[in-house]
């Protein structure tokens, strides 16, 4: 694995490549005199690992970015590796077709979920509850706004993206303290949002604020992450050439479930057959698994970097 100065990172870059290290090694880079190898970078963000790929001259990185003001970072890249470097504004389940329209397939493809640095500190998005902001957290490329959906949805879709995005189990109260607010006024900034859901949630003993989960729910629906991961894991077979490596770090336990639960469908699951009948695992597998436990941020990553600290980094190869 490199040795990556994790510090100098941190102060370099607008956002941390969370895992990095990791990361890199989990796509099988290749050697010096192998033939090159293509990835795609799904989440190019300010664009940490796909630079990280390219410094190695024998790849060639297709990224993808559904935030308009990641472009900036892009263009740096394309400038640099004209020949190796494609971006495109986009959502990344679209990428079969990306993929199609270039007529290519990967050796690698690589997801950082969630949202970025950039995102998150700039209260002008909408998605932070510590600095006030107009109620948004669009990503890109979206078809609603938070504040769509938390002035207009009824009080069961409210309590149901709450629940279930969220895991909040007080997303009935919630979401009726938000209807009875919006009824005497327009619920406008992320401020005014974190505090009815504080009203309602109380105190917490932790560090963690008590609107963590309920703008955790509103920013997976109105961005449709879960769907955007699903059908993006289910189209990965059809794009990986043989031996193509697919690692996804993602952030929480709804977007780790989905990723734990297709790599264990589709991988080697059979395995404990093979006793009795050996050719079964071959024949019904899809992907081996190559990390068995998720690799978690190393405690020098997570001390450098707080927020990589719920990271988890699963890896699979097309077999
Ligand atoms: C955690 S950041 C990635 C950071 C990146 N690895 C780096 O090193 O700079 C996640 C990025 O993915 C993008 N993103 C999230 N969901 C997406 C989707 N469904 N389609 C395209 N981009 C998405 C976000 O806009 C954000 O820029």
């Amino acid at each position: 694995m490199q040795n990556i100065d994790l510090e100098f990172l941190k102060q370099s870059r607008p956002h941390f490549p969370v895992l990095i290290a990791e990361v890199l090694d989990s796509l099988n880079l290749p050697q010096e005199n192998s033939s090159p190898k293509i990835y795609l970078d799904c989440t190019f963000g300010a664009g940490g690992y796909s630079e990280m790929i390219l410094a190695n001259p024998n790849t060639q990185v297709i990224a993808i970015d559904r935030d308009e003001t990641t472009k900036v970072f892009a263009d740096k890249l394309l400038q640099k590796y004209p020949d190796r470097f494609k971006f495109f504004l986009a959502t990344f389940s679209s990428y079969p077709q990306i993929l199609d329209s270039l007529n290519l397939k990967v050796d690698g493809i690589v997801m950082d979920l969630g949202f970025s640095s950039m995102q998150i500190n700039n209260s002008q998005r909408g998605f932070s509850f510590k600095n006030s902001g107009d109620l948004l957290m669009t990503m890109g490329l979206n078809k609603i706004s938070a504040h769509e959906l938390i002035n207009k949805a009824s009080e069961t879709l409210l309590a149901d993206v709450i629940f279930y995005y969220g895991e909040e189990h007080k997303a009935k109260q919630i979401a009726k303290r938000i209807i009875e607010f919006r009824n005497t006024e327009e619920i406008k900034t992320t401020g005014q949002l974190a505090d009815i859901v504080r009203r309602v949630v109380g105190g917490s003993k932790t560090k963690t604020d008590p609107a963590t989960k309920t703008f955790q729910a509103i920013r997976i629906y109105i961005n449709d992450e879960l769907h955007e991961l699903q059908d993006s894991l289910k189209n990965a077979y059809n794009y990986l050439n043989h031996k193509g490596r697919l690692s996804v770090v993602s952030f929480h336990s709804l977007e780790d479930r989905i990723v734990k639960d297709f790599f264990n469908e589709n991988g080697e699951v059979i395995k404990k057959f093979t006793n009795y009948k050996p050719n079964l695992a071959t024949t019904n597998s899809k992907y081996k698994i190559l990390t068995k436990k998720p690799i978690i941020p190393s405690e020098e990553e997570a001390r450098i970097n707080p927020p990589s600290s719920s990271a988890k980094l699963r890896v699979v190869e097309k077999i």
